[in-house]
């Protein structure tokens, strides 16, 4: 069953080489996150940097159907908002950009928080939360550990912060393919139980709500927001589990 979980040195060159990529997308597109710019332009400059300067290709373009290179998801949007031409940034939005590449066949997938102007008191809290919850799970990430223990430090250093872990997505592998098992939970459940071993490839990606974990799917079928329209925030990074711990390949 592990067997096919565990990457080879080649795979793992290769990924190395996406996940460099998608932390160049990741900085390149810092400095444009400005009021009144759109997410359809933001979108369409990191698809032409991923192509023409990277001479990648952007997994999200065509994913199941998806339109657009990268998902760019402000305030409410949990995950998932499709970049359009009509969607302005304003002063003290919260912006998560979600890029994966495909170089070499491999995959790599990262998203961060990025405040237009101003941030409220509320956005900057929420986004450092869920920052150091992607960074505690990232620390405790090494062979032979329960792959739950990733769930259970995200969820309970979220929920003693008083924000809500989104439950209806979770983590992958992530490999050749963009989704690939095992599946990685931001929250704990005791029966999921496995151990992680060396040479895995996975994402975590936990989402946090201001207010209630629940959520709703626009008739987009794409765009997921928080049912009560409170702010979400995420955080993702590809890693690799390593001998002693983990690196992270989208840094
Ligand atoms: N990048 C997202 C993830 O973290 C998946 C986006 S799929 C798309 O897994 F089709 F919406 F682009
Ligand atoms: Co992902
Ligand atoms: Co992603």
């Amino acid at each position: 069953m592990y067997k096919n979980l565990i990457k080879t040195n080649v795979e793992i060159k290769k990924m190395k080489e996406a996940g460099k990529i998608v932390s160049n997308v990741l900085k390149m597109i810092s400095e444009y996150i400005v009021p009144n710019i759109t997410t359809g332009e933001l979108d369409r400059i990191c698809h032409d940097y991923i192509v023409y300067e990277e001479k990648a290709f952007p997994a999200c373009l065509g994913y199941n159907g998806f339109p657009k290179s990268t998902c760019i998801s402000v305030n409410d949007v949990v995950c998932h908002g499709i970049p359009n031409d009509k969607k302005k940034l304003k002063d003290g939005d919260i912006v998560n950009v979600d890029v994966t590449v495909i170089k070499n066949s491999y995959h790599a997938d990262a998203s961060k928080m990025f405040f237009v102007g101003t941030p409220t008191i509320l956005g900057k809290r929420l986004c450092y939360v869920t920052k150091k919850s992607l960074d505690l799970a990232i620390k405790i990430v090494k062979p032979e550990i329960c792959i739950n223990k990733i769930g259970k430090i995200i969820q309970s250093y979220v929920e003693k912060k008083d924000f809500s872990i989104v439950k209806d997505y979770c983590g992958h592998g992530i490999g050749k393919k963009f989704h690939e098992d095992p599946q990685i939970l931001h929250y704990y459940n005791k029966n999921y139980k496995f151990l992680l071993k060396e040479n895995m490839t996975f994402t975590i990606e936990p989402m946090v709500n201001a207010g209630s974990p629940n959520i709703k799917l626009m008739k987009d079928g794409w765009t997921v927001k928080t049912k009560d329209r409170n702010l979400s925030a995420q955080y993702e990074h590809t890693i690799l589990v390593t001998n002693k711990g983990c690196e992270i390949l989208t840094l």
